[in-house]
């Protein structure tokens, strides 16, 4: 079979579909994905150089950055083991995916390649192209000296949404916990109501309201907390709470809101 790697970086099909998946400036070598991007500034709006940790995609393939953190940083409420296997496996996983994905659907595209598994390898995008850029956001939503409440902004928007602080992080919590089976917690911004939404994905992208755009991810998938937690994961999920990394979620939330 032909190569069809020199074409990976320019194929039109796949900045398209990057495009769908959000990940069109990304395509560009330009900017991080499109969650990483609106935290590509700086706390007065400004355009900042992404952070290593938000760089997704580079030299025309999906990429594993690496952490803001150590591996035991988040200690004793995201255990060591826990991170290590996560970042390193899981998340690895995802990206090798993802990038066989995108080049099964340029062979398709191309003429080369099979288009009787088109069905297949879009799904098999869209799962792994979601696990990439979830990852992506639920690594730099943490931080050591994360938890608390929002400010600015953020703060103002919570409670134009939800009422208050606490009520959201009810709702926030409570869909983390419920999510059926594999999934993630959402907070996002949705566009047409110009509010904030709590949602739960399954896998990485059923349940998926479109438009809306992640700025703060659990993941409740058992490999995110099984060796500290075993089945309680309304336990881990309280612990993700004092981690979170709200100066990152803001950013966001600025980008995503203009
Ligand atoms: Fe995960």
């Amino acid at each position: 079979m032909k190569d069809t790697s020199d074409r990976f970086a320019t194929n039109p099909l796949r900045r398209d579909l990057l495009k769908k998946l959000g990940l069109g400036a990304a395509a560009m070598g330009t900017a991080p994905f499109i969650a990483s991007t609106a935290a590509a500034q700086s706390e007065d709006g400004e355009e900042r150089a992404p952070r290593e940790s938000e760089i997704g995609f580079r030299d025309g393939e999906f990429v594993l950055p690496p952490l803001d953190y150590d591996y035991d940083a988040l200690e004793p409420r995201i255990d060591v083991e826990t991170m290590r296997l996560h970042h390193s496996v899981h998340h690895q996983g995802y990206v090798n995916g993802a990038n066989n994905a995108l080049r099964k659907l340029d062979e398709i595209a191309s003429g080369e390649g099979d288009a009787g598994l088109v069905k297949h390898w879009t799904r098999e995008l869209a799962f792994h192209g979601s696990g990439h850029t979830m990852h992506l956001l639920f690594w730099n939503n943490m931080t050591p000296d994360g938890g608390g409440e929002p400010s600015g902004d953020l703060a103002d928007a919570v409670n134009e949404s939800f009422g208050e602080f606490a009520n959201f992080s009810r709702l926030f919590k409570a869909a983390s916990v419920a999510v059926e089976a594999s999934g993630w917690g959402i907070l996002g911004y949705e566009p047409v109501s110009r509010r904030l939404v709590v949602l739960q994905a399954e896998k990485h992208h059923d349940l998926t309201v479109h438009g809306v755009v992640p700025l703060l991810a659990i993941d409740v998938w058992e490999h995110a907390y099984y060796l500290r937690y075993q089945n309680r994961r309304g336990d881990y999920v309280d612990a993700f709470m004092n981690v979170i990394n709200w100066d990152d979620v803001a950013r966001r939330y600025r980008a995503a809101s203009g």
